[in-house]
């Protein structure tokens, strides 16, 4: 897993608990912590982190990731927000296999993203299938809860299928609510 992401980790805990409760949490998982974002890290790592935070907070894994997700979108919103101009939350979620994702490929040399593909479903649905051997489904339904929040919408998020449930891939049904006036 690409140090970016762990940067975002770190922002996520510093800005919500303080810094002390990262390095409680780096010290819990047995971790140095000193992430540069273009380095590669074993993806254990993450999962320490967010063990640990788990055992902290007393909230499952899978809620610990989609909040890290939800709450770093809007930073990576910051940090690159070319992806984001122009668009409304549908839209930019379409640009993510074909446009951010492979550009992140180049941004971030070995970088390994998620492969998506998109289906309609009714009226105001989004059906986004997810692939990764990495498994972080709930990272993904974090990251569009956070787009619709940068965009000022409200979605909701589940899956209809998912690969902890022993289903082949996971699907996350986006259904889009609300824009704020
Ligand atoms: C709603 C939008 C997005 C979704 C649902 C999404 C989803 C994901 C997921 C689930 C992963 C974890 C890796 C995996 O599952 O195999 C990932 C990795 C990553 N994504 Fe995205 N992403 C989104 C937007 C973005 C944006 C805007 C950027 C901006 C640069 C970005 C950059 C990255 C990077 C750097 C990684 C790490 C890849 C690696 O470590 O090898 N993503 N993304």
């Amino acid at each position: 897993m690409k140090g970016i992401i762990f940067n975002l980790v770190e922002e996520v805990v510093t800005d919500s608990y303080g810094p002390d409760t990262w390095d409680e949490l780096l010290d819990e998982a047995g971790l140095e912590g000193a992430y540069t974002s273009l380095g590669s890290y074993p993806d254990d790592d993450l999962h320490g982190l967010v063990r640990a935070a788990s055992s902290q907070l007393d909230v499952p894994p899978d809620a610990v990731i989609r909040t890290i997700g939800e709450q770093a979108l809007p930073r990576l919103a910051t940090r690159y927000p070319g992806f984001f101009d122009g668009h409304d939350c549908r839209s930019f979620l379409l640009t993510l296999n074909d446009i951010i994702h492979p550009e992140v490929r180049k941004l971030y040399p070995g970088a390994d993203v998620p492969d998506f593909a998109y289906e309609d479903g009714a009226p105001g649905e989004l059906f986004i299938h997810y692939r990764s051997a990495r498994q972080l489904c709930a990272l993904a339904e974090g990251f569009i809860l956070g787009a619709a929040a940068h965009f000022g919408e409200t979605v909701a998020v589940d899956q209809t299928s998912c690969m902890h449930r022993g289903d082949r891939d996971c699907v996350l049904r986006v259904r889009f609510l609300a824009v704020r006036p």
